[in-house]
């Protein structure tokens, strides 16, 4: 046994005798902590002549190695013992309810946005995009929208400041779907069926306007297309959409300059108990007709500036407001409540994502 026998034998002691980890801590404190016994010894060797340190530095590094291999082997111990512990001491209900999961809804625009997806895929239409920063080419100056045209204002459009113009483009907010055509077009050229949701911004807000919201744009370029191709598609359209086939459209005349010509297609409804209830002709006694949608056939102008030859290819185009034709179905009346993220509406009016929308199955049926 060397000097420092006692020592180390004292320490083996206190270490087995610790009964948890903060009190093997406090002994590996006390021992080779800064302040610590052992610390010390080896401390003391700096002042130690060459000839009494050879002789005593063995012993206080093997002192040392003893207290720490000591610490750590309990301290093993006693992480493995409380791993084993655990399964005696636990148990395991399995008969118990589980806890409630919380479960997202789908958004009604998306929704909505699904179920047009669906429809215009059964007609042979597929879904394009484009972008939301857009430049002013193509959502006024390829849509034939001259300088001087109201909805290229400041006071109806948000534009990014001049210096972040591209290619002598400004930059903006698309105010509508429209670009997406003439995107199209130049992308992929004629024949073509597409459909374009989106989000579209312009400065306004109400309780039926927000700054943002969402279209639809709706395009078929082929040869010899004429408005009765528009009508029967937007009706077909619309009387699988609401789930209604007595569905009645009627067309009247307007104005775009992209389309030419233009019109405006409004759908009848009947007033039962105040409430406006989808079908019928609008002229019937109590009935009326509700605005929905602008449409036409494309400008040739705008066919010609996408790159195609406008006495080959016609086509015919429509916009429509996803978050109106939500409202419409599903009864919602503030459009402002869309967009507040308040997960009690969400609960609501939201959709199961596990209720896909099919046609045959009859879409949105509520979760
Ligand atoms: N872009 C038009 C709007 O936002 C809608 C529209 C699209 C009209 C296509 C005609 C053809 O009001």
């Amino acid at each position: 046994m060397t000097e420092y026998g006692d020592l180390e034998k004292q320490a083996r002691e206190r270490i087995s005798a610790a009964v948890d980890l903060p009190a093997l801590e406090a002994l590996r404190v006390e021992y080779l902590g800064k302040q610590g016994s052992v610390s010390g010894l080896l401390k003391s060797l700096g002042t130690m002549s060459p000839d009494e340190r050879q002789a005593k530095a063995p012993a206080i590094q093997a002192l040392r190695d003893a207290v720490s291999g000591a610490l750590a082997e309990r301290k093993e111990a006693m992480e493995a013992s409380v791993l084993e512990g655990r399964p005696a001491t636990e148990t395991l209900d399995l008969t118990l309810p589980a806890p409630e999961t919380p479960r997202g809804t789908v958004h009604p625009v998306s929704q909505v946005m699904d179920e047009l997806a669906e429809i215009f895929a059964d007609l042979g239409f597929s879904v394009a995009t484009g972008p939301e920063i857009e430049d002013e080419w193509h959502n006024f100056s390829a849509l034939n929208m001259p300088e001087s045209h109201p909805a290229r204002a400041m006071h109806d459009t948000f534009y990014f400041p001049d210096q972040m113009a591209v290619g002598g483009r400004k930059m903006l907010l698309r105010t509508h779907t429209s670009p997406v055509q003439i995107r199209s077009m130049m992308a992929h050229g004629a024949p073509l069926r597409i459909i374009a949701p989106g989000r579209v911004y312009r400065s306004d807000s109400d309780a039926t306007h927000t700054p943002m919201f969402h279209q639809v744009e709706g395009l078929v370029i082929d040869r010899d297309i004429h408005l009765g191709h528009l009508k029967w598609t937007l009706e077909t359209f619309l009387r699988a959409f609401f789930e209604k086939d007595d569905l009645v459209l009627r067309l009247r005349p307007s104005y775009f300059p992209f389309t030419e010509p233009s019109v405006e297609a409004d759908v009848g409804f009947a007033l039962v108990d105040g409430k406006r209830v989808l079908g019928g002709s609008g002229d019937a006694p109590g009935h009326g007709w509700m605005e929905l949608l602008g449409s036409g056939l494309v400008n040739r102008r705008v066919i010609e500036m996408a790159g195609l030859d406008p006495d080959q290819w016609q086509g015919f185009a429509f916009g429509v407001g996803v978050d109106r034709l939500a409202m419409l179905k599903y009864g919602m009346d503030d459009l402002r409540a869309f967009f507040d993220g308040d997960v009690r509406w969400l609960r609501h009016y939201g959709f199961s994502f596990l209720d896909q929308p099919t046609l045959s199955a009859g879409v949105g049926a509520r979760a």
